[in-house]
């Protein structure tokens, strides 16, 4: 693993690196009403109203990897609030955040960043597990309960090993659905893992998986080859949206360099939205079908709620484009994705390197 200066300078040089092959895009297509299981995960919250303005789909739903919203989100898109990690940052506001979200419409609770990775919310599952039961489970009858989110690492110890472990310390816990994050190079990487993830889960009769982060290796610091990312999306959104036990998903993420340029969806992000409306869903077990009567746990939802929601708010919109950046970034890409066991820890490493430090409560 290379030393932190190393990562971060590397992140840094990364970034600035960052070329944009993609071009922003206007489409005229008739958006589809039906339910969606795309996703925007975001910072910065006036980008989802950006993409869910695409009218080539639909996005249903939007995270933010904090507990409250941050923005203005449209009427349409689920908020999903996440304790992200087990700091006094993140539980200290988490009862007033998460009722806020409940009154406001969301159904569902995520629960831990990535535990098993000690960049993340590097959390033992028995830690886990214990702080779940405190923070979480209680909202059980409100909302229906996302696991942590685990990575797709299959080192002993991390990713669907480290769910194992979670679930034995927390059978008692009510989770209705299992989160993942895959990073790779291929399609056909991401449905071994899926497809693996959705056996683990219904190992613990869990029906539901999601997907809440994923792309290719050489996107984590910002799309390295626009048409490459477009072609993977394509096959990969479409293979998403058949699988009737992946009941949401986020490709990471709504951001400039991302699935935008400019304040603008660029041509990845028109392929994420129109793949997953012109596939034929086979999903039965979509957020949509939840009952949960969200206002029977927010009753307390009060001012002081709303102002964490607005602390928050200044807090999340953090704004870290690159966008003037003009040379190409296949080098630190080629970089990233380059090695093949130590691939993970790599790029997730110098994705954390370029991260401004983010608030989340
Ligand atoms: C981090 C979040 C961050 C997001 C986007 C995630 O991997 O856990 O803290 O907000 O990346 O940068």
């Amino acid at each position: 693993m290379p030393s932190f200066t190393h990562l971060l300078s590397a992140g840094l040089l990364a970034a600035s690196a960052v070329a944009f092959p993609v071009q922003t895009r206007k489409t005229s297509v008739q958006k589809r009403s039906s339910s969606s299981k795309l996703g925007a995960a975001y910072n910065d919250a006036t980008l989802v109203s950006t993409l869910a303005d695409d009218a080539s789909g639909t996005v249903s739903w939007s995270y933010n990897w904090g507990s409250s919203v941050g923005g203005d989100m449209p009427s349409d898109v689920e908020y999903v609030p996440m304790l992200w990690g087990s700091g006094s940052d993140y539980v200290s506001g988490w009862t007033d955040a998460v009722e806020t979200a409940l009154s406001s419409g969301s159904s569902y609770i995520l629960g831990f960043n990535e535990p098993d990775m000690s960049s993340q919310a590097d959390m033992t599952a028995a830690t886990a597990a214990a702080l779940y039961a405190e923070y979480i489970t209680p909202y059980a009858g409100s909302a229906k309960l996302v696991s942590p989110a685990v990575t797709s690492s299959s080192s002993s110890g991390e990713g669907l090993d480290w769910f194992k472990s979670f679930m034995s310390d927390c059978s008692s816990c009510n989770i209705s659905a299992l989160a993942v994050h895959w990073y790779g190079d291929s399609v056909d990487e991401l449905k071994t893992f899926v497809e693996e993830a959705i056996e683990t889960a219904a190992d613990y009769d869990i029906s539901e998986v999601w997907l809440t982060e994923f792309g290719l290796d050489a996107d984590t610091s910002g799309i390295s080859d626009a048409s490459t990312t477009v072609s993977f999306l394509e096959e990969a959104v479409s293979w998403l949206e058949s699988q009737s036990s992946v009941a949401r998903y986020a490709f990471f993420y709504c951001a400039n360099n991302y699935l935008l340029t400019d304040d603008a969806v660029n041509s990845v992000g028109g392929a994420y939205m129109s793949s997953s409306s012109s596939s034929s869903s086979t999903s039965t077990s979509s957020a949509s079908s939840t009952s949960s009567s969200s206002s029977s746990a927010s009753s307390s939802a009060s001012s002081s709620a709303s102002s964490a929601a607005s602390s928050a708010a200044s807090s999340t919109s953090t704004s870290w484009s690159t966008s003037s950046s003009e040379s190409s970034s296949s080098e630190s890409s080629s970089t990233e994705s380059s090695s093949t066991s130590d691939s993970f820890s790599v790029t997730w490493d110098a994705k954390i390197a370029l991260l401004p430090p983010i608030q989340h409560s």
